[in-house]
């Protein structure tokens, strides 16, 4: 008898979960149905159960009961949830992140005060791969400030490489900003290195880590980078529309402006004064109102990440998206798929991408077999494979009923 152990098998799947050590953090999170294959964590990660308890007690005691008086505690969460993910997820200095507004609205802000701190200098480096709301505000910016930008064409698998960045890199070039982990194909810049190179020419780089945060190590500190964003309701389980996160390297926090001047980026900003006076730090990216629900719930998904641990979350990551190519290579070539992202594991994050031109259909035709993907156009099937909710044998279903389908 054979002892090589038959890789596309179930029982496999079912070994790789029953040796999993994150496998107990799957019973914090409300699972319905538990024959729904989720494998969508990626866009809207699951619900934890700690999160329903904390908001019921924010709405019932301290909305219901407290009310205004709330606002004595409620003005420390942005920093403090900032903190909690900055310090335990993406390796930056407590001081350093906020939670505030929205991904979007922070690469704004974040990208307008990068512009605002190299004046003379008229270019953006980007790509045209990256996320569509990044590069819509990029070219909202350079139409109001007169400046170009450099689109690089990556491969749409592998991502942009350093060499071609540094091609497009001279003395003019203000911002260079790129996703980190790519949200089609998940391949990983090579984030040091591009930092690195942004620097020696005089540029701010400015990283968006939606995609990476709680499923990649990130290291901001240790690479030295500049400045990031990122979502916290795709593995931070923060919830639909959950507020994100800005990081802002220490150093800089005296030189970059906060382009949006609101009442709760004021130090002591109950005084009503006449004149904007910001507070010190990473305070000052504050704007309006910050909204508490969403506060707690980010505060909640980010606990358990952090109680996982990312060096774990990374290494089960690994292993889902390991076991997924194997089964995409064993069984899905032939109708007609090849994969949409790295082969190399440390050049993928949490992700795996099945392209095939007939995509969006299958996508469908998943859904009704109770399997949730998503699609990316032109050609790409998602599957997030949240490292703390996902299952080997939801991997295993979920390619297997694609097989069924396609075959
Ligand atoms: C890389 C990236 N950036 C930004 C966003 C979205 O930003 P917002 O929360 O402002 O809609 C997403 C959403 O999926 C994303 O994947």
């Amino acid at each position: 008898m054979s002892t090589v152990a038959d890789t596309t098998s179930r029982a496999f799947a079912e070994a790789l979960d029953a040796a999993d050590p994150l496998a107990p953090f799957r019973d914090r999170f409300v699972i319905d149905d538990p024959d729904l294959i989720y494998l969508d964590g990626n866009s809207l990660g699951r619900l934890p159960i700690a999160t329903v308890a904390r908001l019921q007690h924010l709405v019932r005691q301290e909305w219901g009961g407290d009310l205004v008086r709330g606002w004595d505690r409620w003005p420390g969460l942005p920093a403090d949830v900032g903190d909690l993910i900055g310090t335990e997820l993406i390796g930056a200095m407590p001081g350093e992140v906020i939670v505030a507004d929205s991904t979007t609205v922070n690469f704004y802000r974040l990208a307008t005060a990068a512009l605002g701190a190299r004046p003379g200098r008229t270019a953006i480096v980007t790509d045209r791969a990256n996320f569509p709301t990044d590069r819509y505000v990029l070219q909202g910016l350079a139409r109001a400030r007169g400046l170009s930008i450099r689109w690089l064409d990556p491969d749409p698998v592998e991502g942009p490489r350093v060499a071609d960045i540094a091609q497009a890199v001279d003395d003019d070039v203000a911002l260079i900003t790129l996703s980190h982990v790519n949200y089609r194909s998940a391949s990983v810049a090579d984030l040091p290195a591009i930092t690195r190179l942004g620097h020696d020419a005089g540029a701010l780089v400015l990283w968006d880590l939606s995609h990476s945060v709680a499923s990649v190590p990130v290291g901001v500190q240790e690479h030295g980078v500049d400045l990031a964003v990122g979502c916290t309701y795709k593995y931070l389980n923060g919830g639909p529309g959950s507020p994100a996160f800005l990081y802002v390297r220490r150093e800089l926090q005296e030189e970059l402006r906060n382009p949006i001047q609101g009442w709760f980026g004021q130090r002591d900003f109950l005084a009503m004064g006449p004149e904007y006076d910001p507070q010190p730090g990473i305070a000052a990216w504050q704007v309006g109102t910050p909204s508490v629900p969403g506060l707690v719930a980010v505060e909640e998904g980010a606990r358990l990440c952090a109680a996982a641990g990312i060096d774990a979350i990374r290494a089960k990551a690994v292993a889902l998206t390991e076991l997924a190519i194997g089964l995409h290579d064993a069984w899905l070539r032939p109708p007609g798929f090849s994969l949409g992202s790295p082969r190399e594991s440390a050049r993928r994050g949490a992700h795996i991408a099945l392209r095939h031109p007939d995509g969006r259909a299958l996508s469908g035709r998943l859904a009704e077999r109770n399997v949730i993907v998503d699609f990316r156009a032109p050609d790409s099937i998602r599957f997030g494979l949240s490292p703390l909710t996902t299952r080997f044998v939801d991997v295993w279903e979920g390619l297997e009923r694609l097989r069924v389908l396609a075959g």
